[in-house]
């Protein structure tokens, strides 16, 4: 049997993982690291650098090329074919690094309860017979860091919160009988797409937990053209961008 851990290791700040996540790690006896392109490169050092901290000297880190996902055609069946090529993968990998059985372990950004496929992924494994056992350990994820970064609370008193994507939040809107909207995967500037932007304020993160981390919060009419202005500096600068923000309707 092989026991995957699924491991969230927070949103870049090493110091995000969790005691469990350590005591996780240093039992592994294999931990894949996914290259995802010199884009990302940033991303895989936090990883090894987590992997020389806490793993044991006995354990394996095996680095492969993640799949890439089609950009052209329909979306779900570019994501669902994407998945079934990370599946098959992991399986490849799992075959042969754990051939009799063992502790392995994938680091993932954040916690994998949030816009991650990982837990979809592993969901194929278990389809395709693998004798495979999957845990997850919990992390903290970039919703939590960026509350926490502008000290905010993120829901209102007894209030819901949606969290969405930049592309939904462009293509349907401002959801019905909510009032504060976290946005996520915005490939840049889709609050620009809401009416009346005197009504929102806005709370913005990006490179959260890291050393370059930024944070730009006010009312979106007042900020919204200089916050793209910057978020396009710091992309230009970076190379990459992730970023993330919560916007909640005022009054
Ligand atoms: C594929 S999702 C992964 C989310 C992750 N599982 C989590 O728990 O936060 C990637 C998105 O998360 C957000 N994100 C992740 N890390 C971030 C960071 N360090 N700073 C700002 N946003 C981040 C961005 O919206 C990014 O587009």
């Amino acid at each position: 049997m092989i026991q995957l851990a699924l491991i969230g290791i927070g949103t870049g700040n090493p110091d995000h993982l969790t005691l469990a996540a350590v005591n996780t790690l240093a039992q592994a006896d294999v931990v894949l690291l996914p290259r995802k392109g010199k884009a990302k490169s940033d991303l895989l050092d936090l990883r090894r650098l987590i992997c020389e901290r806490w793993l044991s000297a006995k354990a394996n880190i095996v680095e492969f090329d993640l799949p890439t996902r089609a950009a052209q055609g329909d979306y779900q069946q570019n994501v669902r074919q994407w998945h079934d090529a990370i599946a098959h993968c992991w399986q490849q990998l799992l075959a042969t690094h754990c051939p009799q059985g063992g502790r392995a372990a994938l680091l993932i950004w954040g916690d994998p309860s949030l816009y991650d496929s990982s837990l979809r992924i592993t969901e194929r494994l278990e389809a395709a017979g693998l004798p495979i056992n999957v845990t997850v350990v919990p992390g903290i994820t970039s919703l939590q860091v960026l509350t926490a970064a502008h000290r905010i609370p993120l829901n209102a008193i007894g209030a819901p919160v949606h969290i969405t994507t930049g592309r939904q939040l462009r293509e349907q809107g401002w959801p019905d009988g909510i009032d504060r909207v976290a946005v996520m995967l915005d490939s840049g500037g889709a609050f620009t797409t809401l009416p009346n932007p005197e009504h929102y304020d806005i709370w913005w993160g990006a490179y959260l937990g890291m050393p370059e981390q930024s944070l730009m919060a006010g009312r979106l009419d007042r900020i919204s053209e200089p916050l793209l202005q910057h978020r396009q500096h710091l992309r230009d600068t970076q190379g990459w961008i992730m970023d993330i923000y919560l916007l909640a309707r005022r009054g």
